[in-house]
């Protein structure tokens, strides 16, 4: 037994403020899982027709599962929802950001719903055009883009370049007179919104990399610098304001921010700016502590905002596009790990944190220790008749900040051998996985009406090791 003698009660005081000690420990809590996820009476989890045993059967663990329809069906309701709203005013365009996951699988099924994409590395370029998006559906970012990232955006003729710097500018130009192109560009600017998530990934306030700065003169001074040349063409303005907001009054300061912009620079330049990007960022669910708004309640506030601002501004309303990942990679995914050991680990108070220990860790998800990412776990194999007892899921490297789950409830008697699932895995895990510890990456598999396709196998000890010369 692993609880402290006092109870598995007795660890309540230890949780975090919005982590209920759950009635059910072997409950879903819906909001959470993939769409077409559930639990029987038998506890075992089921996602797109499979069941977790059978879905390890297939691949083993640690595995990214991604519920197909899950993740289609959200990349619909934006692009949907988006064109909706917007259809009145000059229309809204979807562009899916690859850097939450992407795989040639992944941007085949884009394809196919006619979604675009944005990528920001020429690796991401490549696989999204390999799973068959035309280039004239990408919109190419980069804070930092080399000359061969830009030639091979320009000569494909991606739809957009973001310009991150008033150095690209030059670097762009020079590009495209090596290659006689007038690619059409964005500038993005940096427009001193101070949106409510982690630091790391507040992209708009002014002391960080990203842009050009509103404040500071650089975005002004970007725009005079391409209106004095002719080979880009500025097509409009780009802000991306962070990743993981709830605030929506972040999104409607950006968008008067970015009207008043718009408004000036076609004053003062005598521009026309027929396009106006306004990032991603939409936060998502991981916990009972979030609550993220519809695609179509964000798509109908922004719409709105837009028309007021534009019209406050005396400027017409231009062609929005957005660029969400989390918000349609995110939720689609879950995590399956083995659990091994078990740890009892009482501290002072006598309270006892029960350490389950899984067999990934950070290499698959490193959220947790990079940004204090809270996740939500559930034994998926069997149901318990055991109390809940309040455990940290913790990985098998060689750091004490290994924490897949920083706190949850799981039944006291989880065992080694039990299969564990955590959601909301599907955005900037994959993507950000490593080999830390020389541990292979999880493979994805696609799961879709009792149908699994391997999206991306395992990495074998062969894979990581050829890079290595003397191996
Ligand atoms: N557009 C641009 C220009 C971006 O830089 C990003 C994300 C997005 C769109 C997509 O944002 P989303 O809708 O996914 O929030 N690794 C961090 C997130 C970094 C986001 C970077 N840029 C995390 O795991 O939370």
């Amino acid at each position: 037994m692993s609880t402290h003698e006092a109870g598995s009660l007795h660890a309540q005081g230890r949780a975090p403020a919005w982590l209920e000690v759950p009635q059910d420990v072997n409950a879903l809590l819906q909001q959470i899982w993939p769409d077409t996820a559930h639990k029987g009476d038998d506890g075992v989890l089921r996602v797109g027709g499979l069941s977790a045993p059978e879905i390890v059967a297939q691949v083993g663990t640690p595995a990214f599962v991604l519920d197909e329809a899950d993740f289609r069906g959200r990349a619909q309701a934006f692009a949907h929802a988006f064109a909706d709203a917007f259809a009145h005013l000059a229309g809204a365009r979807v562009h899916y950001a690859a850097k939450a996951l992407i795989s040639v699988g992944i941007a085949r099924w884009l394809a196919e719903d006619d979604l675009a994409v944005d990528v920001c590395s020429d690796g991401e370029l490549d696989t999204v055009l390999r799973g068959g998006i035309a280039p004239n559906r990408v919109t190419f970012h980069g804070s930092n883009k080399s000359d061969a990232e830009l030639a091979q955006a320009m000569a494909l003729g991606v739809d957009l370049i973001v310009i991150d710097s008033l150095a690209e500018i030059d670097q762009a130009e020079r590009v495209a007179a090596a290659l006689d192109c007038q690619p059409e560009v964005m500038l993005r600017c940096s427009i001193g919104v101070e949106a409510h998530t982690h630091e790391y990934i507040a992209t708009s306030h002014e002391d960080q990399k990203f842009g050009l700065s509103v404040a500071d003169g650089s975005a002004a001074q970007g725009v005079r610098r391409l209106a004095e040349q002719q080979r880009l063409q500025l097509r409009g303005l780009h802000t991306h304001i962070g990743s993981q907001i709830f605030d929506t009054e972040a999104f409607q300061l950006a968008i008067r921010r970015m009207a008043r912009l718009t408004a000036q620079i076609e004053h003062e330049h005598g521009l026309n700016l027929p396009e106006l990007g306004l990032g991603g960022g939409f936060g998502v669910a991981y916990t009972t502590g979030h609550d993220p708004l519809a695609p179509a309640a964000i798509a109908g506030r922004m719409a709105a905002h837009l028309e007021q601002e534009c019209q406050a501004a005396g400027v017409a309303v231009p062609h929005v596009t957005i660029e969400p990942g989390r918000a349609i990679a995110g939720p689609a995914g879950v995590t399956l790990y083995t659990v091994g050991t078990v740890k009892p680990v009482t501290l002072d108070g006598g309270f006892t944190r029960l350490y389950v220990s899984v067999d990934g860790g950070m290499s698959d998800n490193i959220r947790t220790a990079l940004y204090g990412a809270e996740y939500s776990a559930t034994v998926a194999s069997r149901y318990s008749t055991a109390p809940p007892q309040l455990s940290r899921v913790v990985g098998k490297h060689c750091e004490s900040g290994d924490i897949v789950v920083k706190d949850e409830y799981l039944p006291a008697d989880v065992a080694a051998g039990d299969i564990l699932a955590v959601p909301v895995t599907g955005a900037y895990c994959h993507s950000m996985a490593s080999n830390y510890n020389a541990i292979g990456r999880p493979p994805i598999a696609s799961v879709r009406d009792g149908l699994l396709t391997v999206l991306v196998r395992r990495e074998t000890m062969d894979d990581l090791l050829a890079r290595d010369l003397f191996a």
